[in-house]
């Protein structure tokens, strides 16, 4: 087996990752990032649309895995989507250099600080406020739509229709900051660039206009000479060596999954951000195969921030529907966060189906009251949760209230085209928790029971925070790695 020893490794290339290794490279570290998908933007490989799948739009799947419309089969393939199937609940991670950037929305939405200070009491609310969240907006080029565009666009019918009929439902709406450019979306629009957001793309990757990780965080992170990215190298386990580094079982694989390479690497530090799921699979499994100690605490408090999806038939049939053509960037969203009994924010979703399917999708997020739990079962060998409707009532009880009240004011039923029953219990985007900041970790994200373990990304976050969650991961990942930088952590 081929043997590399590098001082300081990262697993992932998502936010907590990205962050990591710009700020150690700036600090004149050379770093080293292990990740199991594929580097699109090396490989030349475009990116396909959600109309036509292909290569990058399922992770090693012989049929796409979107949530609805599952008709296309495909040749397997280290694509950009993947799912872990629970028996409660489907969850939805990016694979590849990027991560979740990739794959999602590029919903950049700072959580409430009412919210963000119950959620982190012993966070410096004010310092988030005033210093990590506006760095984070500045290094993902967070950006709004403006509002003339968005009223004269008709691939923004479905936001239009979406808040009037909340409006006349007296639902409070909000404009939604984006990482996608909305300048380059006036220009795609005008048909003088190649068109990304209006060609279906999001899911399975946006060829342009997004910008995604590897066009921020990790494009700074490789120039400064000091960031070697491996990709299509999967970290199997972990093991702790009597001199407290550590030892990692590698797999490099091609583009079809097929292991190509066996391969050790040896670090000194490492850096777990894997993602919420990836990380809990790595310390979970770790400690089972090579007996890696860890906390008591690793795998407590996970949520699903609240995901909750749900839908409306028959909105507008009759003046044009949610529209043919649907933008695949969103840009509205409705706050009833305040409203003591109900309190939620949905997403409204486009559903670009290339026709008008006078269906209007949202993705609430909701509270989580009940935490699940992440354990690992040696004999499947595979992860399990504790996460079942208990979980999701009050979620489910809020869809209920928020679709009643749309069709009493609008019309419309409830979207039984979309789901079982019109509820997708089951969706989930934003796996979060498990490795609790403060619980499972110190203050900045170093695993307890550990001297030169850290963790950081969504698993820091104790299952919810009441908005969709990147900017929220990626200011905790900025505000861990300064301090673990200045306490001489990685000297
Ligand atoms: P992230 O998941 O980004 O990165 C982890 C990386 O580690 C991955 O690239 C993975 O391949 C790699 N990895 C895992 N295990 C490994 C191993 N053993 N070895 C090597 N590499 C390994 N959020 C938001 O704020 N706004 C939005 O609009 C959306 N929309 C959205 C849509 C969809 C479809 C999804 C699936 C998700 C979203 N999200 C979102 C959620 C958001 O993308 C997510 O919360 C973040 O990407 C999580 O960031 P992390 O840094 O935790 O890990």
């Amino acid at each position: 087996k081929e043997v590399i020893d590098a001082p300081i490794l990262v697993i992932g290339s998502g936010y907590g990752g990205a962050v990591s290794a710009l700020r150690l490279c700036e600090a004149g570290k050379k770093v080293v990032m292990l990740e199991m998908g594929l580097n699109w933007e090396k490989s030349g490989i475009p990116f396909s649309n959600m109309l036509k799948p292909g290569k990058s739009a399922a992770w090693l799947k012989k049929k796409t895995i979107a949530p609805f419309m599952n008709i296309f089969s495909l040749t397997p393939f280290t694509g950009t989507l993947d799912r872990m199937d629970f028996e409660h609940i489907n969850i939805w991670v990016g694979r590849g250099v990027g991560g979740g950037s990739l794959v999602n929305g590029g919903m950049a939405v700072t959580p409430k600080e009412s919210y963000f200070k119950e959620i982190f009491p012993d966070l410096d609310a004010e310092k988030f406020y005033n210093t990590y969240f506006p760095l984070v907006h500045k290094e993902l080029k967070v950006n709004v739509i403006g509002e003339q565009f968005l009223k004269d666009c008709p691939y923004y019918q479905f936001t239009r229709v979406g808040e009037e009929e909340a409006h006349k439902a007296g639902f409070k709406t909000i404009r939604v900051p984006n990482v996608y450019d909305f300048q380059y979306m006036e220009k795609e629009y005008k048909n003088e660039v190649p068109r990304s957001a209006f060609n279906t793309e999001v899911i399975y990757g946006n060829n342009h206009g997004k910008n995604s990780l590897d066009k921020t965080y990790l494009k700074k992170a490789l120039e400064t000479g000091n960031l070697e990215i491996l990709d299509l190298h999967c970290v199997e386990n972990i093991k702790l060596n009597d001199d407290k580094t550590y030892t990692l079982n590698v797999q490099q694989t091609d583009t079809s999954g097929v292991v190509v390479s066996d391969k050790i690497f040896n670090c000194k530090k490492l850096i777990l951000a894997a993602g919420t799921m990836g990380t809990l699979k790595l310390l979970l499994q770790s400690h089972a195969v090579t007996s890696l100690p860890i906390h008591e605490q690793i795998g407590k408090n996970w949520g699903n921030n609240g995901n909750f999806m749900t839908g409306r038939n028959w909105v507008k049939p009759l003046s044009g529907g949610t529209g043919a053509k649907q933008s695949t960037i969103p840009v509205g969203g409705i706050d009833n966060w305040d409203d003591k009994e109900h309190p939620f924010f949905t997403e409204i979703a486009p559903l670009p189906m290339g026709m008008d399917v006078a269906t209007a999708l949202y993705l609430l997020i909701n509270r989580v009251d009940k935490k699940g739990e992440v354990s690992y079962d040696v004999n499947t060998k595979k992860l399990n949760l504790d996460w079942d409707q208990s979980n999701t009532a009050k979620m489910r009880e809020n869809a209920d209230y928020f679709i009643k009240k749309m069709n009493r004011a609008n019309g419309g039923t409830r979207s039984h085209f979309l789901f079982n029953n019109g509820f997708g219990a089951d969706v989930c985007y934003h796996p979060l928790g498990g490795c609790v900041l403060g619980k499972a970790t110190n203050a900045y994200g170093k695993v307890n029971d550990h001297d030169n373990l850290y963790v950081l990304d969504g698993s820091l976050i104790p299952g919810t925070i009441g908005v969709n969650p990147f900017v929220t991961i990626t200011a905790i990942a900025e505000y861990c790695i300064e301090n673990l930088i200045r306490q001489n952590e990685f000297a």
